[in-house]
C-alpha cells in the first residue's frame, strides 16, 4: 500500500460561542494556518494497528485493540472507525500523527486530530468515510473532552468550510465574498470547555429572565454578522464583536486578561475584538486591516500573549 495522508484544519469561532449550546446560531471558520496530519503506512504482517506520536515528549506509540477505550481519544477514534466499517481484526498499519494545532487552546485540536486520524485509517482500509459519517464519529469523540458539545467544532473541521451552525439543524455553510483579517491572541492557558459551559448553564437555570435575553441577543448578533460577511461588508463587524464580547462577559466567561487584551487591541487600531471559544483564558480575536495588524500583534505580544498571529478569513 502506498502511504496515505489525511489532514484537518483548526477552527475559530467568530460569533455565538456558548449561546450555541442553548440553541442559538453561531459562525465558525476553518483555521488553515494550523493543521493536524495523519499518515497511514502498512507494517509487517500480524503487527497490528498502532498510532505513533513522534512529536510527543516520549515518542508515544499506542496499540489499538478492538473495543471502546474512551480513556484515550485517539485509540477511541480508531476503534470507532473499525466498528463503523464492521472490521473486527485491526489491520497491520501505523498511523503517524503530526499536529501544529496547540492542545486544549480553543483551536479545535481534539476534533482536528480525530478527523485526520479517522480519514487516514478509513482511506487506508479502502472505505473512506463520507463527511456525515465522519462528522458523527468525531462528535462522539468530542464528547469525551467536552461532555455535551454543541457540535460546532467537529462540523467546521470535518467540512472545512465556513459554517453557520445551529445545534441539531442540517449543515449550513456561508460565503465570504470579501476576505478579512483577524489577529488571534492565544493566552497560553485555558479553562476546560465543559467547566465554562457548565457555568453558563447554571447561570441560565438560576437567572433565566436575565440570561435568556443575553443568549438571544448573541444569536441575533451572529445573524447580523453573517449578513455583513455575505454582503461583502466585513469591515463593519467591529461593533458586533465588541457587543458579543460584552455579553460573554455578562455570562461570566470572559476574565480580566481577555477584557484587557480586547481593549488593548482596540487601542492599537483594531475595529473590534472579542474572546473566541470557551473563554476564561483561551483565545481572543481582533478585526484588523493590513495597516493595523502589525501594531495590534505587537501590543498583544507585549501584554504577554503566548501566541499571536494574523489570519485571513475567506
Ligand atoms: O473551547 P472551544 O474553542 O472548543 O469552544 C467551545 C464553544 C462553546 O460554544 C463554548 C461550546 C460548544 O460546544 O459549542
Amino acid at each position: 500500500m502506498k502511504s496515505i495522508v489525511a489532514t484537518a484544519p483548526g477552527k475559530l469561532i467568530l460569533f455565538g460561542e456558548h449561546a450555541v449550546v442553548h440553541g442559538q446560531p453561531a459562525l465558525a471558520v476553518p483555521l488553515t494556518a494550523l493543521t493536524a496530519t495523519v499518515t497511514a503506512e502498512s507494517t509487517l504482517p500480524s503487527s497490528g494497528l498502532h498510532i505513533l506520536l513522534p512529536d510527543s515528549r516520549h515518542h508515544h506509540t499506542l496499540r489499538v485493540y478492538p473495543g471502546s477505550d474512551t480513556e484515550n481519544a485517539l485509540v477511541y477514534t480508531a476503534q470507532l472507525v473499525l466498528k463503523t466499517l464492521g472490521i473486527t481484526t485491526p489491520p497491520d498499519l501505523k498511523l503517524i500523527l503530526h499536529s501544529t494545532i496547540p492542545l486544549a487552546a480553543g483551536f479545535g485540536s481534539g476534533a482536528a486530530v480525530s478527523a485526520a486520524l479517522a480519514q487516514a485509517l478509513s482511506q487506508a482500509l479502502g472505505h473512506p468515510l463520507d463527511h456525515e459519517t465522519l462528522n458523527g464519529l468525531v462528535y462522539e469523540v468530542e464528547k469525551i473532552h467536552h461532555g455535551t458539545p454543541s457540535g460546532i467544532d467537529n462540523t467546521v473541521i470535518v467540512y472545512q468550510k465556513p459554517v453557520y451552525f445551529v445545534r441539531g439543524k442540517p449543515l449550513e455553510t456561508f460565503t465570504i465574498p470579501r476576505p478579512f483579517l483577524l489577529v488571534v491572541g492565544n493566552l497560553g492557558h485555558a479553562t476546560p470547555t465543559h467547566i465554562t459551559v457548565g457555568a453558563v448553564r447554571e447561570l441560565a437555570e438560576r437567572e433565566p429572565e436575565r440570561i435568556q435575553p443575553i443568549l438571544g441577543r448573541i444569536g441575533e448578533i451572529a445573524n447580523q454578522a453573517r449578513t455583513l460577511i455575505e454582503t461583502g461588508q466585513p469591515d463593519l463587524l467591529g461593533p458586533l464583536m465588541d457587543e458579543n464580547h460584552a455579553l460573554l462577559h455578562e455570562l461570566t466567561v470572559s476574565d480580566d486578561e481577555l477584557d484587557q487584551f480586547c481593549a488593548m487591541a482596540k487601542q492599537a487600531g483594531a475595529m473590534g475584538a472579542k474572546l473566541s471559544g470557551g473563554g476564561r483564558g483561551g483565545n481572543m480575536i481582533a478585526l484588523v486591516n493590513e495597516k493595523t495588524a502589525p501594531a495590534v500583534q505587537e501590543i498583544l505580544k507585549q501584554a504577554g500573549a503566548a501566541k499571536v498571529f494574523t489570519t485571513q478569513v475567506g
